[in-house]
Formats: C-alpha cells, structure tokens, sequence
C-alpha cells in the first residue's frame, strides 16, 4: 500500500528565497483583500496594502467611486500615502510636494517652469492597479488588467453561503490582529485540514457534523460546507448565542479559502474573514473581521450578556501559544482559533529539526493540504 506524501519540501516553509518566489509569483499576480466597503466611506479617504512587491493605495474620488494606484510618486518614486488617510482633497508627496488629484492626475510641480522645462504632467499620472468590490469587501490586484473578482472568485461563487453580506453589521469588538510564528502555507493548512476537526476541535467545534462535510477544490479556491448535528439543530434557539442569520433549512457553515490565503467563516451565526498576511518564512498575520445580523442597539444588547462568553473565547485567539501561561493554555482555552495557533507554531518548530518528516497523509480527508501545495508549486513553476 502506498503512502500518501506531501507535495512540498520542508524549505518551502523556512526558506527567505521561497519566500520571495512566492510574493513575485503569487503574491503579486492575485487579488487581494484590501478590507470593508465602509473603511473607505468619503471622497479623499485613502487605504493602502502590500500585494506581493507591489505597495498598493485605494482612494475614494469626488465621483464616490474607488480607485486604486500604485503608491510610488512618478517623479522619483517616494511612497505617496503612508496609512489610512482621511477626506484628502489632494495627495502630495512628501518629498518635493508633487500633487496629485483624486483620480491619479499630476496637477502641481513645485518650481515647474524653472526647474522642468517643457514638462508634459499628463503623461506622469499615477500608475493604475486594478480594484473591485465582492460581498461587501474591496479586492486590489496590482496589474490594471485583472479583469473583475468575479472572473477570479466566478464558479465558486455557488458553493458559498447564500448570506446576504450587506444586510450584515460589523462587530468591531470582535475584531482582531495577531502574528503567527509559522508560514502562511501552514496557517492555511490548518484552515483546509479536515482531518483536524474532531480531534483538535473535539471540544470546542463539535455542533458540527463532519462527517458530513462536503469540500474540494475549484480553481484554486477551497471550498467546505459543513451541517449542524442533528441534536444541536434540534435545539438551536436555545444554542445560539447570537441572532440566527439564515433561515432554517440553510443553516450550517461554509468555509472557504480564497487563493492566496483569504478564509471565510459563513455559519448560521456570523459571517467572518481570516486573512492571512505572509511577514517572513516562519511569521503570518492573521487579521479576523465578523459581521453580524443588525439589529437594533437594545436588542443587540440584550444578546450581549448571553454571547459575552462566545466572543471572549474568540479574543483570546490573540495570544500566541508561546504567550500562553496555566491559565490560558490553548489546549484547555474552549477557543478553538487558539487551539490552531498552537499547533500551527508547534509544526514550524519541529520544521527545524533533522529528524521530521511527514509519515504519512489520509486518503480525503487531508488531500486539501496537498492539492493546496500542488497549486503553490504550480504558481512557482509557472503552470498557473
Ligand atoms: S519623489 Fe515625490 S516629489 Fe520627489
Ligand atoms: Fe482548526
């Protein structure tokens, strides 16, 4: 009987020069999530992201529609917006004061008619990266001829929750930023790895029925559905802790992973993103985001004291293993994003070590973690 093997070797989780393939040949050729609809409310609002080597802004115009740029002055390449900016009428650079309008236009050079002779500003406009907008989310990819998200994201849309995104509120309280000491492949592994779910999660995950889970591939999309037990539908109200978000024959989780490293947690509950950032070989961030049903703000307190248990578990997700002391020992925490964290960074540890080696790798229910691999190679030796 054969075994079943990983399709990477170890230095694609260790090694900077893999690192760096990766940020050129993937990293910089997909769309990437670049946050909520709402972060970016007025004209003149700017937001910036990393997509691979490519420093990226988005900037809402008078027009009230998005674009995006690249974040490089065209006189000698300064980065022009440093963070979250707010209603800017114009953006300048900080190094000689080229001004740009909302829209990417070149519009004033200091000591223009002395200094540049004959300057045709209409030619040193912004460079344009391509944004688009899905479920209330903003995508950027760094080359303007992308196409849409949908050409991207198009036959997985299907096998995702029929959640009405917008009609959903943020819960900012629940919202988290936190460092990874392993590779992103790892993080994602974790996120696809179906095998894991009754054993790591046997006790903080099991209103889920896994058995019956249904997942695979599309493109390079993941896509996972899973249902509720039996028992637990049977008493869901009372379960709960928060309002119900689809209606009763929909309910259950769909858990998708969006090339390169975007996971969605759709369940019957809370609508959330966990989006991994690759920092280094061995250190990810993962930002977490979760929307909720709107309801009013009395109602919604009212909801508060029976879900203040629910949430706590998921905030303290942002301690890492190595912080964890007795009382938060990820094992014992009741969280299972904590659970993940601690086995994610104890697996990049034993990477280091002469003697690991993967022994083997189930049948179903792991072949996510080596098509994910298979589709990275592809990216990396240009099949894809
Ligand atoms: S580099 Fe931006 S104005 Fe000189
Ligand atoms: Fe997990």
């Amino acid at each position: 009987m054969t075994r079943m093997m990983h399709v990477l070797p170890v230095e694609a989780y260790t090694s900077q020069a893999w690192f760096e393939r990766e940020q050129a040949q993937i990293f910089s050729r997909t769309w990437r999530y670049a946050g909520f609809m709402e972060d970016i409310a007025e004209p003149g609002d700017t937001l910036v992201v990393q997509a691979g080597l490519n420093n990226i802004f988005i900037v809402k115009g008078r027009d009230h529609r998005l674009r995006a740029f690249h974040n490089i002055c065209r006189h000698r390449g300064t980065q022009l917006i440093r963070a979250v900016g707010q209603a800017q009428k114009a953006l300048t650079c900080p190094y000689h004061d080229w001004t740009y309008d909302l829209e990417g236009n070149l519009i004033a050079v200091p000591d223009e008619a002395e200094a540049f002779p004959g300057l045709d500003k209409s030619c040193l406009g912004l460079k344009p990266a391509a944004v688009d907008l899905w479920r209330g989310m903003i995508f950027v990819h760094p080359d303007p001829n992308a196409g849409s998200i949908m050409d991207w994201l198009g036959a997985l849309e299907p096998h995702l929750g029929p959640h009405r995104v917008e009609a959903l509120v943020e819960y900012p309280e629940a919202a988290t930023t936190y460092e990874i000491k392993a590779n992103w492949k790892i993080v994602v592994e974790n996120y696809i790895d179906v095998y894991h779910l009754s054993h790591l999660h046997a006790g903080t995950l099991s209103m889920y029925d896994h058995a019956k889970a249904k997942y695979g591939f599309i493109g390079p999309h993941y896509a996972f559905w899973e249902p509720l037990t039996a028992d637990y539908l049977a008493d869901i109200d009372k379960h709960a802790a928060l309002p119900l978000i689809l209606p009763h024959d929909q309910l259950g989780a769909w858990v998708p992973m969006l090339f390169p490293g975007l996971g969605l947690s759709e369940s019957e509950t809370d609508w959330s993103i966990f989006h991994i950032t690759p920092l280094g070989p061995e250190r990810s961030r993962v930002e977490t985001r979760t929307r909720v049903k709107n309801v009013s703000s009395w109602e919604f307190q009212k909801q508060e004291w029976r879900s203040a248990a629910f949430w706590s578990k998921k905030i303290t997700s942002k301690y890492s293993a190595e912080q964890a002391n007795a009382e938060q020992d990820p094992m014992v925490s009741a969280d299972f994003s904590a659970e993940d964290v601690y086995v994610c960074e104890q697996q990049q540890k034993s990477l280091h070590s002469p003697y690991f080696e993967v022994g083997a790798s189930a049948q179903q229910s792991e072949s996510p973690v080596r098509e994910h691999q298979q589709i990275v190679l592809d990216y990396l030796e240009g099949r894809r």
